[in-house]
């Protein structure tokens, strides 16, 4: 069975932590508690084969982003998370790109998946579909409008990113 290191990086309260934990126990996680560092583990079937993920949930604050060159280094895929509620949080998902691919090497096909999350909030939201569309296939990199509340398209995540590992 393959075993994968997947890191899951983005600003702070954009919902690293609830996606995360939506895939790992199938729960939601209505309060915000700032993360440290958290790492899972959890078996994901994908195309009939079984997989083993260990997932790493990273902090978004600010005094943890030095922690990010190690994190990239181990890390074998990643997880690159906005708000679709925070205009902002798709700068550091740029920023972070750019640190992956200086890091992992420009020309290695690193395997990455965008998620805008908390596509509940229709009324809340600041990020266009058309907006993250255009810059994902200007980064050709797959992205995913998700709901750790609802539990949308979190396991399309990790389906998507559990292939192209493989694919190394
Ligand atoms: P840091 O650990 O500080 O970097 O934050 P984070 O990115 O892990 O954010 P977290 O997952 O803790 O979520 C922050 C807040 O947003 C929490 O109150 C969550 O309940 C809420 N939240 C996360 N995802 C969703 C979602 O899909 N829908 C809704 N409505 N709220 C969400
Ligand atoms: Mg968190």
């Amino acid at each position: 069975m393959g075993q994968f290191n997947v890191v899951v990086l983005g600003a702070g309260g954009v919902g690293k932590s609830a996606l995360t934990v939506r895939f790992i126990r199938d729960e939601f996680i209505e309060n915000y508690d700032p993360t440290i560092e958290e790492e899972y583990r959890r078996a994901i079937t994908v195309d009939g084969e079984t997989s083993s993920l260990e997932v790493l949930d990273t902090s978004g604050a600010e005094q943890f982003t030095s922690m990010h060159e190690v994190y990239i280094k181990a890390g074998k895929g990643f997880i690159l998370v906005f708000s679709l509620t925070q205009e902002t949080s798709l700068k550091e998902v740029d920023y972070l790109r750019k640190q992956i691919f200086r890091i992992k090497g420009n020309d290695s096909r690193v395997p990455i998946v965008i998620a805008g999350t908390k596509l509940d909030l229709v009324n809340e939201r600041e990020v266009p579909t058309n907006t993250i569309q255009t810059l994902a296939s200007r980064w050709q990199l797959p992205f995913y409008e998700t709901s750790a509340k609802r539990n949308w398209h979190i396991d399309d995540i990790f389906n998507d990113l559990v292939r192209q590992m493989r694919k190394q």
